[in-house]
């Protein structure tokens, strides 16, 4: 039984995230949609066909998916921290524009 129990322990955690596991096609629909306020309302990134000015150009700068985390999660200057995406929402997003920048 309690042997039965720990194994459920083992298993449920790794079992779980793998149903939202992170994809950039998430990420996507992150970016265009459920973030709020909108990552292009500030940010331009032609793969997403967003030409927001208020931050900058994502296609420019070109960050590594770490750096867009950091980014989202803890937000930098005038840039809010996006608290209502979860870590999987934000993963995506983070592995969508570092995929996607500077690509067209
Ligand atoms: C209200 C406008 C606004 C929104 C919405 C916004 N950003 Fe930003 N973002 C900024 C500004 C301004 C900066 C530059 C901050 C600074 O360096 O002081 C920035 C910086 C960044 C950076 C660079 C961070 C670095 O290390 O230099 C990334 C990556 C980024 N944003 C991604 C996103 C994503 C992804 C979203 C959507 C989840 C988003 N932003 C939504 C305004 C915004």
């Amino acid at each position: 039984m309690r042997a039965t129990a720990r194994l459920l322990g083992l298993l449920l955690p790794l079992a779980l995230p793998a149903q939202a596991a992170p994809t950039a096609e998430a990420g996507r629909t992150v970016f265009l949609e459920k973030a709020e306020p909108r990552c292009g309302v500030c940010h331009t990134l032609s793969e997403a066909g967003t030409t927001g000015e208020i931050g900058p150009n994502l296609d420019t700068l070109k960050p590594d998916a770490e750096r867009v985390k950091a980014a989202v999660r803890n937000g930098i200057g005038v840039m809010p921290a996006f608290e209502d995406l979860s870590p999987e929402e934000i993963e995506s997003v983070s592995l969508y524009v570092a995929g996607a920048a500077g690509r067209k």
